[in-house]
């Protein structure tokens, strides 16, 4: 072997060492690769063995060279058994304390159905099998379809009841899915089933009961003979639905200008089971969802007539509902996009997507 030649063999043995230990996971694979680099028999001491058969003047640089070698591979294979010792004392570590690193992880599912969502989807299902249509409307809405056929002229102190976001455009944020009523109106004509799940937009100072921006469902149903008795089974089969359980209600006078008679339902406390909490004002009931007949004036803005048809309406707070279902206590939670809540919520929108 010429020197040349000697160059290019430990130049191999360096790369190969350096690949093999970037790969080596256990201590004793680290000492038999010492050994066959640099043990007794080792590649690299055999090459030291060689010296004699250089020619004089050579050995010193063939010498120099080998040993340069020898302490870089010495250091790489020692910060490798370092590396090493570290993790498996780490891995002790872990199993004297009962836990196994090696068993895999808890695969987590790219982002979840949020509360409300899951409660539309819900809501939806149960109607749809009632024969509801599921309609949508515009969110920027005009004064004609969010106040004035709803009976609320611009006179009407009625229009403080919703603090409006007006827009420059002279357009608003609806206030209510209620604009949908004589829109569906218009669209199907009499005798007419739908329900409207939508954003709405109130100006409002936010705090843990307040939102500006939530959901409600708006519930429209007209057709001959349609009376009272069935505004309130609809509610009832509706509430037993989302909750899996029969929920008991009441019904108490209410005011607004599109429904005659006009209604509050509330229903028993579910944070309390009626006790008495935060949730419910110590009461044991919760306003969840005005509802009434719908007003002649409306029928007729509908284009439909009041003495042949009547129906219902109800106006569901979609985020209310969502807060009641799971137990969140603060409606800011529900727009944040805050993990924790809405992790919380996937778990429990495990159920009811489960039992749906
Ligand atoms: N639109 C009303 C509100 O948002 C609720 C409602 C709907 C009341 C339908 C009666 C009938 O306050």
């Amino acid at each position: 072997m010429n020197l040349e030649e000697l160059k290019s063999v430990v130049e191999r043995i360096r790369a190969e060492t350096q690949t093999h230990l970037g790969q080596l996971s256990s201590l004793e694979r680290v000492q038999e690769l010492e050994a066959r680099i640099l043990g007794r028999k080792g590649r690299l001491t055999e090459l030291l063995s060689t010296i004699t058969t250089f020619p004089k003047e050579q050995r010193g640089q063939v010498g120099q060279m080998l040993n340069v070698a020898k302490n870089e591979l010495t250091e790489w294979i020692e910060d490798c058994r370092q590396r090493l010792q570290k993790s498996e004392a780490m891995i002790d570590r872990q199993s004297a304390a009962g836990i196994d690193p090696t068993f895999p992880g808890i695969v987590r599912g790219f982002g979840s159905i949020h509360p409300v969502t899951a409660v539309q989807w819900k809501i939806e299902e149960v109607f749809e099998r009632l024969g509801f249509t599921v309609e949508a409307g515009p969110e920027m809405e005009n004064d004609y379809y969010n106040f004035e056929t709803l009976n609320i002229p611009a006179w009407h102190p009625a229009r403080d009841m919703q603090d409006t976001f007006w827009l420059d455009n002279g357009l608003l944020l609806r206030t209510h899915t209620s604009p949908v009523q004589v829109r569906a109106m218009e669209k199907y004509g009499p005798p007419l089933r739908c329900i409207v799940p939508g954003r709405c937009f109130r100006y409002e100072t936010i705090d843990a009961s307040h939102e500006n921006t939530f959901f409600q469902c708006e519930g429209l149903m007209i057709d001959k003979n349609i009376s009272i008795a069935n505004l309130i089974a609809v509610m009832k089969l509706l509430l037993r639905e989302v909750f899996h359980r029969d929920v008991m209600i009441r019904l108490r006078p209410g005011y607004f200008p599109f429904v005659e008679p006009g209604f509050e339902l509330d229903m028993r406390c579910m944070i309390c089971g009626g006790t008495g909490c935060s949730t419910c004002k110590q009461s044991g009931w919760v306003e969840i969802l005005p509802c009434g007949m719908v007003h002649p004036n409306v029928l007729r803005f509908g284009g439909i007539d009041p003495h042949e048809f009547t129906g219902f309406a109800f106006g569901l707070g979609l985020t209310r509902l969502a807060m009641m279902k799971y137990g969140v206590r603060d409606i800011r939670l529900m727009n944040s996009g805050d993990l924790r809540g809405l992790v919380h919520a996937e778990r429990m929108c495990g159920n009811i997507i489960g039992k749906s």
